[in-house]
C-alpha cells in the first residue's frame, strides 16, 4: 500500500505546532521557487522562524511573506487547503535591517493573493485595488482568468468561527453571534467554518457573510498570522469591497512588530463587520 498520509508528522514547527510533511514541501517550492526569480531579497515564511535572505547575486526589490500551506489539519481528510501570499517592495537596499521599514506599513503592500486546492485550483490575485481569479485548466496546464474583477456581497447570511471555543470568547463576540442565531426579526445566519482560513475567506467572498478567529483562551492574541495570513487576506478583502478589522481597528493599520505575531481577526461583507463592530467598539 502506498503512503498518501501527507499530513502525518510527528514534529512541530517554530511556534511549536504541529508541522507536516506537505507544509515542508510546500515551503520548499515557495523558498526554492522564490529564490531563484531574481526577484526577490527577503522571504518570512510560517515555516522559518527568521527571514530568509536571498542570495545577493540573485537578489531583486520584492519582499515576500507566506503561509505556504493554509489548514493543514485538514489534509488527511482531503478538505480543501490553500496557499497565502503578500508582496511588499523594497526600497533597493537588500538588508535584513531593512525589513522593518519594508513591512511596517501596507503602504509597502503591492500585491497579495492565494492558491485554493479544492473542487478546483483557483488562484486569487490582488493588484491595484482589484481582485481577480484564475482557475487552473488541466487540460493545457495553465491558470485562465475565470472571475474578472470580483467584489464581495455587501451583506451575507453567513458566519464562520470556530464555536467550539465559545466558552472563551469576550462578552462582545457571544452577543454578537447571539443576536446572529436569534435575531430579533428576520431569518438567523447559517453556519459554516471549514477550518482552513483560505477556503473560509474565499467562501466569504463568493457568498458574502463574515469571518473571525477572536481572542480565546488558548489564543490570547486569536490565533491566525498577522503577516502571512491576515494581512493579505485582509488587503483582498477590502480590495474586493469588503472589511477587515482587529475589532478596535483596521486590520491594515496595524504595525507589525515581530514576524509571527498574531493578532484577533473580522473580515468580510461590510455590512457584517459593521455590525460586528457596533458590538467590540465599547468593549474592546
Ligand atoms: P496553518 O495550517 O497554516 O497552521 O493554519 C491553520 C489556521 C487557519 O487555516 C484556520 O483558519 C485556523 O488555523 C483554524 O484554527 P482552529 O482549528 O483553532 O479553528
Ligand atoms: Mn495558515
Ligand atoms: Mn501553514
Amino acid at each position: 500500500m502506498i503512503n498518501f498520509r501527507y499530513g502525518i508528522s510527528g514534529e512541530t514547527n517554530v511556534q511549536g505546532e504541529k508541522t507536516t510533511k506537505l507544509d515542508k514541501l510546500s515551503n520548499e517550492i515557495f523558498i526554492n521557487v522564490l529564490s531563484s526569480t531574481c526577484t526577490t531579497c527577503i522571504l518570512i515564511s510560517e515555516e522559518n522562524e527568521t527571514p530568509i535572505i536571498v542570495a545577493k547575486e540573485k537578489r531583486g526589490k520584492y519582499v515576500v511573506c507566506f503561509d505556504p500551506l493554509d489548514g493543514s489539519s485538514n489534509i488527511d481528510c482531503l478538505v480543501s487547503i490553500g496557499s497565502i501570499f503578500s508582496i511588499y517592495k523594497s526600497s533597493g537596499i537588500t538588508m535584513e535591517s531593512e525589513l522593518k521599514n519594508v513591512i511596517r506599513s501596507s503602504n509597502n503592500l503591492i500585491a497579495a493573493g492565494y492558491a485554493l486546492y479544492g473542487s478546483a485550483t483557483m488562484i486569487v490575485l490582488s493588484v491595484e485595488q482589484s481582485v481577480n481569479g484564475f482557475t487552473y485548466d488541466p487540460a493545457i496546464g495553465e491558470f485562465m482568468l475565470t472571475e474578472q474583477n470580483i467584489k464581495i456581497p455587501t451583506r451575507g447570511n453567513i458566519y464562520s468561527i470556530n464555536e467550539g471555543s465559545e466558552g472563551t470568547w469576550e462578552v462582545a463576540i457571544k452577543e454578537y453571534i447571539k443576536s446572529k442565531k436569534y435575531p430579533a426579526k428576520g431569518k438567523s445566519y447559517g453556519a459554516r467554518y471549514v477550518g482552513s482560513m483560505v477556503a473560509d475567506i474565499h467562501r466569504t467572498m463568493k457568498y458574502g457573510g463574515i469571518f473571525l478567529y477572536p481572542s480565546t483562551s488558548a489564543y490570547p492574541n486569536g490565533k491566525l498570522r498577522l503577516l502571512y495570513e491576515c494581512i493579505p487576506l485582509a488587503y483582498i478583502i477590502k480590495n474586493a469591497g469588503g472589511k477587515a478589522s482587529t475589532g478596535k481597528i483596521d486590520l491594515l493599520d496595524v504595525i507589525p512588530e515581530k514576524i509571527h505575531q498574531r493578532t484577533p481577526i473580522f473580515l468580510g461583507s461590510s455590512e457584517d463587520v459593521d455590525d460586528l463592530l457596533t458590538f467590540t467598539k465599547s468593549s474592546f
